[in-house]
């Protein structure tokens, strides 16, 4: 995807005013980019490369964008869909244009922690298996967990049903209430196979009724973020996804 951007779309998406307002902004010369005055709204920026200015003030420029978003249940994880929303229209359209995609996926009916990041090798690190990185999830299901369940967990649960036929590598049950008609536990998984953890709870004959992901690694989801809320990652929490995880 090219990372060209229309300049009155670039300050728009930064929030700088309507299309309108920022096209005059630009018309009366107060945009510069690479130092010298920029009139044409249609200049084609890389919102990597180029450096562009409002009344000297430098916009806020990153090559590369990391976004931690709380996935709201009802929203696909996809870069684009024709019919339904997708996590990336939850997002101004600037980070489509840079790149951004998500690091993995959750299922629509999952809430919780998502990554969308224009920086392909983070990506990668995240969904990979070969980096083991671990994955929380809170999960509610319909019926009563016990140690059998945390065991059988533990030991690497089978999974043969609709989907398909594999082993899930050993993840780690840790019951929060369990109860005769609902239970709720965390369970860190270090693979991302479709719908995992709701095909692990199936195979102990448990249905998932909600699932949330709580960390991938060493970063948590910020719970000041209400699902379908977003922030841009600190360089701190970026370089805590880069390290180890201190769980594993
Ligand atoms: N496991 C699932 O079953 N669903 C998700 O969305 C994530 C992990």
């Amino acid at each position: 995807m090219s990372d060209l951007m229309r300049l009155d779309k670039l300050l728009a998406s930064l929030g700088e005013g309507t299309r309108t307002q920022v096209q005059a902004i630009i018309r009366a010369g107060r945009v510069c980019v690479d130092g010298k005055p920029e009139r044409d709204a249609g200049r084609r920026i890389d919102a990597g490369k180029n450096a562009v200015t409002l009344d000297g003030r430098p916009l806020a420029y990153k090559s590369v964008r990391h976004v931690m978003m709380n996935k709201p249940g009802g929203v696909l994880t996809a870069a684009r869909d024709k019919k339904q929303r997708t996590v990336m229209d939850l997002l101004p359209p600037l980070y489509a244009a840079m790149g951004c995609m998500p690091a993995g996926r959750l299922d629509k009916d999952t809430e919780g922690l998502l990554i969308i990041t224009s920086d392909g090798q983070l990506a990668h690190r995240i969904i990979s298996p070969k980096h083991d990185v671990g994955k929380v999830y809170f999960a509610r299901v319909d019926g009563p967990l016990g140690e059998s369940d945390i065991a059988a967990f533990a030991e690497g649960l089978h999974i043969d049903d609709a989907e398909g036929e594999f082993d899930a590598r050993p993840a780690v049950l840790t019951i929060v209430r369990s109860g005769e008609n609902e239970s709720e536990a965390c369970v860190r998984v270090t693979e991302g196979r479709y719908h995992q953890v709701k095909r692990m709870f199936a195979a102990r004959g448990r249905k998932v009724t909600y699932l949330k992901r709580e960390k991938i690694g060493a970063l948590a989801l910020d719970d000041a973020l209400a699902p379908g809320d977003w922030r841009e990652m600190t360089d701190e929490e970026v370089s805590r996804l880069e390290q180890e995880d201190s769980d594993a």
